[in-house]
């Protein structure tokens, strides 16, 4: 295993409010980021937005602003948004900063002295009136500008290219050397079988139509096209290329470093081919890991601004509490597959996982130990009935689980194992029935290892939910009566619970009446 952690979500378009779906990568992201931490791993988590290109530039004219006035004012609310989802990045890349933009037009003198980028044609259908470039798909049969409707014709501009069929070998190579480096595998298949194979094409990297990018110093009537420029964000935000390195040389250059980008399906194949291929060309290091995580829709088509149908985390966060929203982003889609975000889902999984399982499992061990023992936990013992038996055993080997799952990036099945022991717990309640063992003085011992088990075993599940539940693991704790900051090295040892002295139970995860939450929820759709 390596020994520091790098990981990064994409960086998105401040075209306009960021949604759900947006909020799915970074809450994923970031729950890894935590894990690692919790582990103990020297980790940095990035993230940020993709400031550059055409439609941010005529998006800025709409709103009556400049470009750089505009993006600065969607990136406000951003980061003001991943506040209060609580997301602990340890840094935010804007492309448009200096920082950036110098090591891009390094990069491009560099790759272009390489010979690796060339000076030819962009070919393709234009829009006068909307002074736009479209492919045959996008202009379909009847030829016509999809945004203005009018007819369009074929043109030709001067653009860069870049030589990415030079590299695909060594790329494909790299794919059979490192299995895991696309996840899921569907789409390694997908990726090889669509572009590499029929032979890649090489990629433009400049535009002249438009004037909202970096420039390239070469020849600055091209601005450098948006994944050149967008994909770089990883490195130069390390200070790649910089008079101050360190970050990218602890993170990045190091073969210690495992780096990982998280990213939408949408975007797999920027990540998988283009960028490493770049890398390639640079002679840097690849990431290990590529995970395409599958998109969040509405029940009967994608979340998009344009039909109207987008779900803001904010609205669901100020009436149900942020941990409410990063669980159900977590737990409810299986990572790497498509999710569908439903308010009846919602409400059913919060209900379940959290008021239900998790709450009542604090709630009934709570008021058992300060009715038979004052709140005060009994010290460890060791097992005595075969219940006791099940249950350690299903503790250790949780902790054993979650770490390895989550280690493979598996946060869906890492976190199903972690609800497994919660339910074990509740049902060991019932198996152990410790108000009979209370009535017998004999069963003294039997009580206080029950007691023992239920409060260490809920230790454990809290320390594993922490990554996710941020605000509320804060009360948990307290309730349990320790103010020291678990992690997963602590945990591993059950004495860790002897003699806390519990608070008074109060319910985390108040249940919510369906009835009342789902129109409430459908209320805060974005219509157009
Ligand atoms: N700027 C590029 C990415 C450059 S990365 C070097 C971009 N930006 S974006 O704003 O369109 O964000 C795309 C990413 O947001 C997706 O890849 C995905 O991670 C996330 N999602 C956007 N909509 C989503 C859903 N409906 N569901 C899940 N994730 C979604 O592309």
């Amino acid at each position: 295993m390596k020994t520091k952690f790098y990981i990064t979500t994409p960086i998105y378009y401040p075209s306009a409010k960021l949604h759900i779906g947006h909020a799915y990568s970074t809450v994923v992201t970031d729950v890894f980021a935590r894990y690692k931490r919790l582990a103990g791993v020297p980790t940095y988590f990035l993230t940020g937005t993709d400031e550059h290109g055409q439609k941010i530039q005529e998006t800025a004219e709409k709103n009556g602003k400049s470009p750089q006035q505009f993006v600065d004012d969607v990136v406000v609310g951003i980061k003001d948004l991943w506040s209060k989802m609580h997301i602990s990045y340890d840094d935010f890349i804007r492309t448009t900063e200096p920082r950036h933009e110098k090591v891009v037009q390094q990069i491009f003198s560099q790759l272009l002295k390489q010979d690796d980028i060339y000076l030819s044609k962009y070919e393709g259908w234009y829009c006068t009136y909307c002074e736009s470039f479209w492919t045959d798909t996008q202009i379909g049969e009847a030829k016509v500008c999809p945004d203005c409707k009018r007819a369009v014709h074929p043109e030709a501009e001067d653009a860069y290219f870049f030589r990415m069929s030079k590299y695909a070998n060594r790329l494909v190579e790299y794919y059979e050397k490192n299995p895991l480096f696309i996840t899921p595998e569907s789409r390694k298949n997908e990726m090889i079988n669509t572009f590499i194979k029929p032979g890649l094409e090489d990629l433009c990297v400049s535009r002249t139509s438009f004037s909202w990018g970096v420039k390239v110093k070469e020849d600055p009537r091209h601005v450098v096209y948006v994944w050149l420029d967008a994909l770089t964000n990883y490195i130069t935000a390390l200070g790649y290329g910089s008079s101050k390195p360190e970050l990218y040389e602890k993170f990045w250059k190091d073969p210690q470093a495992e780096v990982i980008h998280i990213v939408g399906s949408d975007i797999t194949r920027f990540h998988v081919i283009y960028w490493p291929i770049f890398l390639m060309a640079l002679g840097l290091r690849l990431p290990d890991r590529v995970f395409a995580h599958g998109l969040l829709m509405m029940k009967d088509a994608k979340m998009s601004k344009s039909k109207g149908n987008v779900i803001d985390p904010l609205p669901l966060m100020e009436k149900y509490g942020v941990d409410t929203v990063r669980y159900y982003l977590v737990r409810e889609t299986v990572f790497g597959g498509d999710g569908q975000f439903s308010p009846e889902q919602f409400i059913e999984r919060i209900n379940t996982d959290l008021a239900n399982d998790f709450g009542n499992l604090l709630n009934r061990t709570i008021n058992m130990v300060n009715k038979y023992f004052q709140g005060v936990v009994p010290n460890f013992q060791g097992p005595i009935s075969e219940f006791d038996q099940q249950l350690s055993s299903l503790t250790t080997q949780t902790i054993e689980d979650y770490q390895t799952l989550m280690n493979q990036l598996l946060i869906t099945e890492a976190y199903a194992k972690v609800n497994q022991l919660v339910a074990r717990a509740n049902k060991y309640i019932d198996e152990t029935q410790p108000w009979n063992l209370a009535k017998d003085p004999n069963k003294l011992k039997s009580l206080q290892v029950v007691m023992h088990q239920l409060i260490y075993t809920l230790y454990v599940a809290g320390t594993l939910y922490q990554p996710i539940l941020v605000t509320t693991s804060d009360a948990f704790f307290q309730q349990l009566g320790t103010t020291t900051k678990p992690s997963l090295k602590t945990m591993s040892n059950p004495k860790v619970v002897d003699g806390l002295k519990l608070s008074q139970p109060t319910p985390l995860f108040p249940r919510l009446d369906p009835l009342i939450e789902v129109p409430f929820i459908q209320s805060t759709i974005l219509k157009k």
